[in-house]
């Protein structure tokens, strides 16, 4: 992604907190796993999508209309000594040049310098973290300034609403991107189908997963990889991946790469053998048309809610259609009947982050889909066997199936990112079968 593409992102951020305002964005820190060993290093995404800086401890200052700059990052000093350990450092000097910023200040003058570019501006923006409502080293600067008599913002907003709009609809070279992601994934995907056999252990599959994903520059999964043989799919987190698959089961497998900080998010179901039983497919077929009618309606001008109600009413259809379901379609709604097999939503947003930012409602109402918006697909039916379910003839006992796709919001409708990943039955099945 070029320098221009972070720019714009800035500018328009810059232009909706207006001159009055100052913007605060904190990187990610490095997080200790043991003694002297992190954990793989993330920069987290909002600081990611305004500079496309990917090191440690830093943080941007915005203040639109500033004249000796409306951009300023703070970031590690460059250190011969600690690069030899670490890795190479940008440093000030070069983060200019490199990431068109207006100016670079050394990490370790923060305190001195990062307060005087809140003179005179009369609200300060930032991001509200899960844990507390604002980093405290903004109170630290904030009350810095009052000691010392100087002006200080009088309120302090959450940034979140404006930054996670822009975020929410994808620009060309975002969509490209996560194009890519996609592609990579659904690679993958047809990888672990090709490569299943019965006696493998999740780990395998999952290991086919990751290996493609590496080989095509893709990093890391962008959330942990879920391969869940049998009745391990009723699970939804699963992440053990530590079963052996066995001849007759299905194996499920939600995994999607991070491409470029751009995340994919698929999940396939398929027969450990290479052919469903007649149960499984029925009940496949059931969650593939309820994907498909959510798919139709995920278009401009419908709503966010729209897919997941199309898909839900399929599903509870071919439920009772298959007798899993013994009451009549109203009932089943009206009193959520559904919720013991159909126990996750529809959709969510899909960007940098797998569950992507931005807001699904507003003031109460559905969000409407736009040219630009990424969303999943991924209707889902669960039968473990437990109590739960033991009015349930035992043939359905243990199956749990998922179809998941990316699904980018386009003009006319949409485009699927995601489907080079086969998913009709007969597809997976003459793919399985070489
Ligand atoms: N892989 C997480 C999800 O499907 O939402
Ligand atoms: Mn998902
Ligand atoms: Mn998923």
């Amino acid at each position: 992604m070029n320098q221009l593409e972070f720019q714009r992102r800035r500018e328009r951020l810059m232009a909706i907190i207006g001159p009055e305002s100052v913007a605060v964005i904190f990187g990610a820190d490095e997080v200790l796993r043991n003694a002297d060993t992190h954990f793989r290093f993330r920069q987290n995404s909002d600081f990611f999508y305004l500079t496309g800086f990917t090191e440690p401890n830093a943080i941007l200052v915005l203040t639109p209309g500033r004249e000796e700059g409306e951009v300023t990052l703070f970031l590690n000093p460059r250190d011969p000594a600690i690069e030899q350990w670490v890795g190479r450092r940008l440093g000030p000097e070069q983060a200019s040049d490199r990431l068109g910023v207006d100016v670079a200040i050394d990490i370790n003058e923060v305190d001195k310098k990062l307060p005087i570019l809140f003179a005179n501006r009369h609200s300060l923006h930032t991001l509200w973290t899960a844990q507390s409502r604002f980093d405290e080293r903004v109170h630290k600067w904030l009350h810095q300034l009052k000691k010392q008599r100087k002006s200080a913002p009088e309120q302090i907003m959450n940034l979140s609403l404006s930054l996670h709009e822009l975020r929410l609809k994808k620009s060309m070279l975002e969509q490209h991107t996560m194009r890519r992601a996609a592609e990579i994934t659904a690679q993958a995907h047809i990888r672990a189908m090709k490569s299943c056999k019965p006696g493998l252990y999740e780990w395998e599959l999952d290991a086919e997963i990751q290996s493609e994903f590496l080989a095509h520059g893709a990093h890391a999964p962008a959330y942990p990889s879920i391969v869940a043989g049998g009745e391990n799919a009723c699970i939804m987190h699963y992440v053990d991946n530590s079963a052996q698959l066995t001849d007759g089961a299905l194996v499920l497998i939600d995994a999607g790469c991070e491409f470029e900080h751009y995340a994919a998010d698929v999940t396939r179901t398929f027969p450990v053998s290479g052919m469903f039983s007649r149960e499984q497919r029925a009940l496949y077929e059931v969650v593939l048309a309820a994907q498909k009618a959510a798919i139709a309606v995920a278009r401009p001008g419908n709503c966010f809610k729209d897919p997941h109600e199309a898909s839900q009413r399929k599903l509870v259809e071919g439920l009772i259609d298959l007798g899993i379901i013994k009451e009549d379609l109203d009932t089943v709604i009206e009193k959520h009947l559904d919720r013991k097999f159909l126990v996750h939503g529809c959709s969510h947003w899909l960007g940098l982050d797998v569950h992507d930012v931005g807001a699904a409602s507003h003031k109460g109402k559905s969000r409407v889909l736009e040219d630009g918006m990424v969303l999943t697909i991924e209707p889902g039916a669960y039968i473990p066997s437990n109590d739960t379910t033991k009015e349930v003839d035992v043939k359905w006992h243990g199956i749990g199936i998922r179809i998941e796709d990316d699904v980018l919001i386009t003009a006319d409708g949409n485009e699927v990112l995601t489907s080079g990943a086969p998913k009709h039955p007969d597809e997976i099945e003459s793919l399985m079968h070489g």
